[in-house]
């Protein structure tokens, strides 16, 4: 299939190509210096040119914090440049992939949230993700939706590479949040998911991340477990932590429906952790 990547420079948009390159796809990788999706008339030019099968729409305003001050920016990229993107496609018949966010989510329920849960975002990053959604819904292109949370892998900075620079310095300390709960994810293991769902031929939301669930320290112990860190870890709340935009205290995401589509279970997160880990020492 001839499958197009925004946002391919991105820490996801790094691991899609990788991943469509190596299934023998057609790949068109294009980064923000070759592809702004805030200018509707250049997506437009590009897409006609390309004509994809598939655009892989990872190109995001990510900043979560900085977008409590920034809403407008991150509305011109994740809410704007999704609807031109979306049009495009549907002028060219593509189907379009678009990542989102446990964020969308408020948090407080205490069962994993399932694809048709109401949302209710608590932060102007995720009000900018869901109208992404949702104008991706207007569009009248063919349209999927993949959520996914706490992202990690190679091709750009994470929480985990903060823990292993953390661990070069002998005897470091590091206050990590313990009150939220997430499912860690490698994007190693959601690639090949995008992927998946693309040839599957499937529309519509869905959630894919890793299986199981953790809390940023729980996450931050185990890569100090596993890359062999001292570390000394003190646990503090998201309330003392004190960032800028509020965060789901609960998100972790039911993946039955993909997981059914695609014939096979998500692996757990420790498992796909120790997999990463082992490639990137
Ligand atoms: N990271 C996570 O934990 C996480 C969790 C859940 C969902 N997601 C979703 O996954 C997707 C990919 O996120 P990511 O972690 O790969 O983020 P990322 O590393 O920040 O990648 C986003 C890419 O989009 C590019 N971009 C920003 N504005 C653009 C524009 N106007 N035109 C074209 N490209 C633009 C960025 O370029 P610059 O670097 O030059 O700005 C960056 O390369 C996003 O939709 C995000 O909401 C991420």
């Amino acid at each position: 299939m001839r499958i197009l990547i925004t946002g391919a420079a991105g820490l996801l948009g790094n691991a899609v190509v990788r991943t469509a390159e190596e299934r023998g796809h057609d790949v068109r990788a294009l980064g923000r210096s070759t592809l702004d999706v805030t200018d509707a008339g250049e997506v437009d030019r590009r897409l006609r040119a390309e004509m994809p099968e598939i655009v892989v729409h990872c190109a995001a305003y990510t900043a979560v914090d900085r977008a409590e001050e920034e809403s407008h920016q991150a509305m011109a990229v994740n809410r704007d440049g999704t609807r031109n993107v979306a049009m495009a496609s549907a002028q060219v018949g593509a189907t379009v992939i678009y990542p989102s966010t446990d964020n969308v989510f408020d948090g407080r329920s205490d069962t994993p949230y399932r694809p048709d849960d109401e949302t209710s975002p608590v932060s102007a990053y995720g009000v900018s993700k869901l109208a992404g959604e949702q104008v991706l819904a207007m569009s009248g292109c063919s349209g999927i939706v993949v959520r996914t949370s706490w992202l990690y892998g190679s091709g750009g900075r994470d929480f985990v590479d903060v823990v292993l620079e953390r661990g070069k310095r002998r005897g470091s300390e590091m206050t990590v949040v313990d009150d939220q709960v997430g499912c860690p994810t490698w994007t190693g293991s959601l690639a090949p998911g995008i992927v998946d769902l693309a040839e599957s031929g499937a529309r519509g939301t869905y959630h894919l991340c890793d299986a199981g669930q953790a809390s940023w320290l729980d996450l931050a112990r185990q890569v100090a477990e596993v890359a062999g860190l001292d570390i000394e870890f003190k646990s503090t709340s998201t309330l003392a932590w004190g960032a800028a935009a509020e965060r789901p205290p609960f998100s972790v995401l039911d993946c039955a429906e993909v997981e059914s589509i695609l014939s096979r279970h998500m692996t757990p997160w420790r498992e796909s952790l120790g997999t990463y880990l082992l490639e990137a020492l």
